[in-house]
């Protein structure tokens, strides 16, 4: 650790003991206890990576207990109400915590997945601490939750993840996914549609027992979204790395090939040689792609198998682009030339506007270093543990300003953590 990033150690200590749950045989944290007092998927991935830097024993944990709760099909929820404090503490966050069970299982789980970076969070505390009895307790569930994804997920047919509600982005209202829901950013109607299009969606969904086959028929909303799917392809060669720890060969080729395919895939299908980027294909029926650029374009670069002539496409024309991504706060989700000019609603909704999220300033850095721009990964990583070290721990930030925005001690800037190596 350097010494002079003792401050945002300290901080992120402070806020993650805030945010801590170690109840009834469960360790995680909460996004943030207020806002937040449940267990969310991918948001205890970043938690485990984070807690790499300050306690690794409870890294280990809190994957156990996530991983704990896929389900017997495979499904890892996006979030489970997990009894805790925060909200035993303020009765009325049960009654909020209520209203919203009404759209979950009777444990208490969402039927929404996320996107697995708990896979790769996994792979880095293996790494670190070398337990194989931890990764036995865990490598079944870990094994089922992505075979979901795999087997019941390809509803296009071409190996690619669809997504059945945009919540399972983790990018809830990103401008990308505005095609898909039939949502046009300059109407005054859509804009109140799409304050509750989540909701009904959800429930029209949940009416269908959340089945893969019967949604894509329905095609209210299919997306073969890149988050997701960037993230898998990810996740699954870390757990082909994983494999012949657990004495597994088998899912080490298995996982291997199909990132490859989903790889292929997605240069085959995603890429827009013109636009120089990746989008997300929609449309069960009739595929076609959104062609709306967000940070999301640029996340193959996180998946360790794109194309080098077309990662030096999305570097040289997007990212280190001043008048797209690469400008005084770094980085955009929503860079400079879509954003200007968009509605000021865009602006109250979370990843529609102005807005810096430091899990994919996190992606990115990782990609750029693998991909050979060190100084540049560098330079991202050290205005975001300039900005998070001055303002504190945030939902995300305004990328105008880098003021911090919407929740404090938020824990995901915990992951600028992990960026001090770069
Ligand atoms: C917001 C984010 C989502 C996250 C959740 C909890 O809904 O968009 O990605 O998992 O908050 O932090």
């Amino acid at each position: 650790m350097k010494s002079d990033l003792t401050p945002i150690i300290s901080e992120a200590a402070r806020v993650y003991a805030c945010n801590e749950v170690d109840a009834g045989g469960y360790y995680y944290h909460m996004p943030n206890a207020g806002h937040y007092p449940s267990l969310f998927a991918w948001d205890s991935g970043y938690h485990a990576v984070t807690m790499l830097h300050i306690d690794p024993e409870k890294a280990s944990r809190e994957l156990e207990t996530l991983f704990a709760q896929v389900s017997l099909d495979g499904h890892m929820p996006h979030e489970v109400l997990l009894p805790c404090a925060a909200t035993r503490a303020r009765p009325w966050k049960n009654l909020m915590r209520w209203a919203v069970q009404w759209g979950y299982d009777s444990n208490g789980a969402s039927h929404l997945v996320d996107p697995p970076i708990f896979v790769y969070a996994a792979e880095r505390v293996f790494e670190q601490t070398g337990d194989r009895g931890w990764l036995a307790r865990i490598w079944e569930d870990l094994c089922r939750c992505l075979d979901y994804l795999l087997d019941e997920r390809d509803v296009f047919g071409d190996g690619l993840v669809a997504i059945l509600h945009p919540w399972e982005s983790g990018t809830d209202l990103s401008p990308q996914l505005l095609p898909a829901l039939g949502i046009d950013p300059a109407r005054r109607l859509d804009v109140l549609q799409s304050v509750f299009y989540a909701a009904l969606l959800y429930r029209f969904n949940t009416g269908l027992g959340w089945d893969p086959a019967a949604l894509a028929e329905a095609n209210r909303f299919v997306v073969e979204d890149l988050t997701m799917n960037c993230i898998t392809i990810r996740a699954l060669d870390s757990a082909a790395r994983l494999a012949p720890h657990a004495g597994d060969e088998l899912a080490a080729s298995r996982y291997r090939s199909r990132a490859a395919l989903m790889a292929e895939t997605m240069e085959r299908v995603c890429w827009d040689e013109e636009a120089g980027c990746y989008f997300p294909r929609w449309d069960a029926s009739k595929p076609r792609l959104a062609r709306v650029k967000t940070a999301a374009s640029l996340l193959p670069l996180f998946t360790g198998r794109c194309r080098p002539e077309r990662a030096g496409r999305l570097i040289a024309e997007h990212l280190l682009n001043p008048d797209e991504f690469w400008t005084e706060h770094l980085l955009p989700f929503n860079p400079h030339d879509e954003v200007s000019g968009a509605r000021p609603w865009v602006e109250k909704k979370l990843w529609a506007g102005h807005c810096i999220w430091v899990n994919f300033n996190w992606m990115i850095a990782i990609g750029l270093r693998e991909h050979g721009y060190a100084e540049e990964a560098r330079e991202l990583a050290r205005r975001t543990e300039a900005m998070v070290e001055r303002e504190g721990f945030w939902e995300y930030y305004d990328s105008r300003t880098g003021q911090g925005r919407r929740i404090r001690d938020f824990t995901w800037p915990g992951l600028s953590l992990d960026m001090t190596d770069m």
